[in-house]
């Protein structure tokens, strides 16, 4: 297939999804749904700490408000799947990917503040490409369009944390700091072992 990884804003991941994962997350859906839920909570937490971190950039304190609003709605929808399916949520096991991704954050300001928003675009847009496989291949149409709808969704979020990155640190400075992170976590995925989790 030659649609490109990741959908169709500024953030062009480097690599595919292995096929494998696709199969892994079907045959452990239910494990998928809890990681899931985890994700959309963890990208609601982000947008406040954002919000929090850096409101001097214009817009960004009302759009990540926004953001964390639509992500706290996304867990909700989540939480109501596992909840029609008998499941419970269980503990935050960790996302080791957005983990070691994070890591990757500098230090001193304002390379922090650039390096924190296009980590969050690249998380997206990884999160953007899973979600859209899952879109085609479950097997019921009322969870392929659910995830369909949230792979959209997540489309428009890498966007929106490359616009932030854009406006406040230069669109030159903002690509090429984007390309070294793309490189790294196409790098990092290689590396990781596949499992049933979102990022796994
Ligand atoms: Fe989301
Ligand atoms: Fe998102």
């Amino acid at each position: 297939m030659s649609r490109r990884p990741g959908g169709g804003g500024p953030v062009c991941l480097r690599s595919a999804t292995d096929p494998a994962w696709v199969a892994l997350a079907l045959d452990r859906f239910d494990e998928v749904l809890a990681d899931h839920a985890h994700c959309e909570k963890k990208a609601a937490a982000n947008a406040l700490s954002i919000l929090q971190a850096y409101p001097e950039v214009p817009g960004l304190p009302a759009q990540m408000a926004r953001l964390a609003r639509e992500e706290s709605g996304h867990l909700a929808r989540v939480l109501e799947l596992l909840e029609r399916r008998g499941l419970s949520l269980g503990r935050d096991r960790g996302d080791g990917y957005a983990q070691r991704l994070q890591q990757l954050v500098r230090r001193d300001q304002p390379a922090r503040r650039l390096d924190r928003l296009l980590v969050a675009a690249v998380i997206e847009a990884r999160s953007c490409e899973r979600l859209a496989l899952l879109a085609e291949a479950l097997p019921e149409a009322p969870l392929r369009r659910f995830y369909a709808e949230l792979a959209q969704s997540e489309d428009g979020h890498q966007a929106l944390f490359f616009r932030l990155a854009a406006s406040a640190h230069g669109e030159e400075a903002a690509r090429e700091r984007l390309d070294a992170l793309l490189e790294a976590e196409a790098a990092l995925l290689r590396g990781r072992p596949l499992t049933p989790t979102i990022h796994g």
